[in-house]
């Protein structure tokens, strides 16, 4: 088998616990940010000394990296599969700030029509929405999309959606939706779709495609951070032709072709929509982590990451005090959110982390609606329980990505069971 694990910075780094020895460090946190791989740190380190401004120089450095930066489309064009000619891919922060972008981009021209988000989407994809007229998708008891009641909404709002915008994995059930059926629905009803592709793209292959196809992705937005390039790039993509057609939602330096005091000729997209100095370093990290994992291809990262999956899914059901929150672990990428029956989630994440250096996130994962559904806890006893305990209700989340091995699920279940027989001893120190 293939070792991923190489591929790391800082993958087998150790670090102190509790009790003064240091364990390697287990990240089952990946849905939240990955490591960097060597080779993005070694491309910058190459790229570095050529790194200058761009769009902007005569100097040999700033073409060079001019050209860095230009080119970076083209490879993300690539990745995604879409026509780099027809597509602009825009470069911004992270998944939030994409998302927030179209959704200022949108509002200017499409103020009062509807946008159909769901139930099971990250704040980030929901928020920045109900300035439109917002309606939920709902989701079946497991927490999986009813495709249903998204024909039923497509169907009742036909001629007044807008977009309709979902989440190609969840980042609290790993959930994947079917975008590429998704998209051939809200094409029936002449909407667009946006996929929020923060936890589906560093795991699964995604073809954008053609808007001649009627499953091609409208919209799609990504961090790289999630990605193995930390550098704080993201990119949104979509066609010219609409970006064109909107103004830019924040302006500046580069959006412009002609401006007077009282006259603005805006650049075409993407520079309009790339006010200030662009992350140039960002986008030669983003490339080398797309070359990298385009080497190691996304169809066999997909197959590994299911496999690590399915075993720590059936390690954990094993656990007769683990609760699951997912209904299986078909459709997935690698996320699984459990419970432990007697222990409040933060304080299970505590003890994972500091007495066995393994960690995990806790919570609601900027995901509230979706939480409350799944943990099916009224608001009103959520409030009550922050008021009186500061506390509220949550899980705790495994995240794994391609370098995470099966010998850590089985540490992960050895000390899921040390906790669990020795619960109350761990209570009194972490609770
Ligand atoms: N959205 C990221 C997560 O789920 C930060 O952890």
């Amino acid at each position: 088998m293939f070792n991923y694990r190489k591929l790391i910075v800082g993958a087998d780094t150790p670090i102190k616990i509790a009790n003064g020895q240091y364990v390697k460090y287990v990240n089952f946190d990946n849905a939240a940010t990955t490591p960097p791989f060597i080779s993005v740190v070694e491309d910058l380190l190459s790229f570095l000394p050529y790194y200058s401004s761009i769009h902007r120089g005569m100097g040999i450095k700033s073409q060079i990296s001019t050209k860095a930066y230009d080119d970076a489309r083209e490879s993300v064009a690539n990745f995604v599969e879409i026509d780099a000619r027809k597509a602009s891919i825009i470069f911004v922060k992270n998944t939030t700030e994409a998302i927030n972008k179209l959704s200022n981009m949108l509002y200017d021209k499409y103020k009062g029509g509807i946008v159909i988000s769901t139930t099971m989407e990250h704040h980030s994809n929901d928020l920045p929405w109900r300035k439109f007229n917002i309606k939920y998708v709902d989701v079946d008891k497991y927490g999986r999309l009813s495709i249903e009641d998204l024909k039923y909404k497509l169907k009742k709002y036909r001629g007044k959606v807008v977009l309709v915008t979902v989440t190609g994995a969840s980042n609290v059930t790993g959930y994947k939706n079917p975008i590429y059926d998704i998209a051939r629905i809200v094409h029936q009803y002449g909407s667009k779709l946006l996929v929020d592709g923060a936890q589906f793209v560093p795991h699964s292959p995604i073809y954008m495609g053609d808007e001649c196809s009627d499953s091609h992705i409208d919209y799609l937005a990504f961090s790289a951070h999630k990605m193995y390039a930390p550098f704080g790039i993201g990119v949104l993509i979509g066609s010219k032709d609409e970006f064109n057609s909107c103004n830019p939602d924040y302006c500046g330096g580069g959006t412009v072709d002609v401006v007077t005091h009282d006259f603005v000729k805006w650049a075409s997209t993407p520079d309009k929509d790339e006010a200030g100095s662009p992350n140039v370093i960002g986008a030669v990290a983003l490339v080398s982590a797309i070359n990298t994992l385009q080497k190691l291809d996304m169809n066999l990262i997909e197959e590994y990451e299911k496999s690590i999956l399915h075993y720590a899914y059936n390690s954990l059901k094993s656990i007769p005090e683990v609760k699951l929150y997912c209904d299986n672990c078909n459709n997935c990428v690698g996320i699984v959110p459990f419970n432990i029956n007697g222990i409040y989630h933060e304080t299970l994440s505590k003890i994972l982390s500091y007495e066995f250096g393994i960690a995990v996130r806790s919570g609601c994962f900027c995901a509230q609606p979706y939480i409350q559904k799944l943990l099916n806890v009224p608001i009103e006893k959520t409030i009550k329980m922050m008021e009186e305990h500061g506390r509220r209700p949550g899980m705790v989340r495994l995240s794994f990505s391609l370098y995470n091995t099966f010998d850590e699920i089985d540490y992960l279940v050895y000390a899921l069971r040390k906790i669990i027989n020795y619960k109350n001893k761990y209570l009194a120190k972490y609770n």
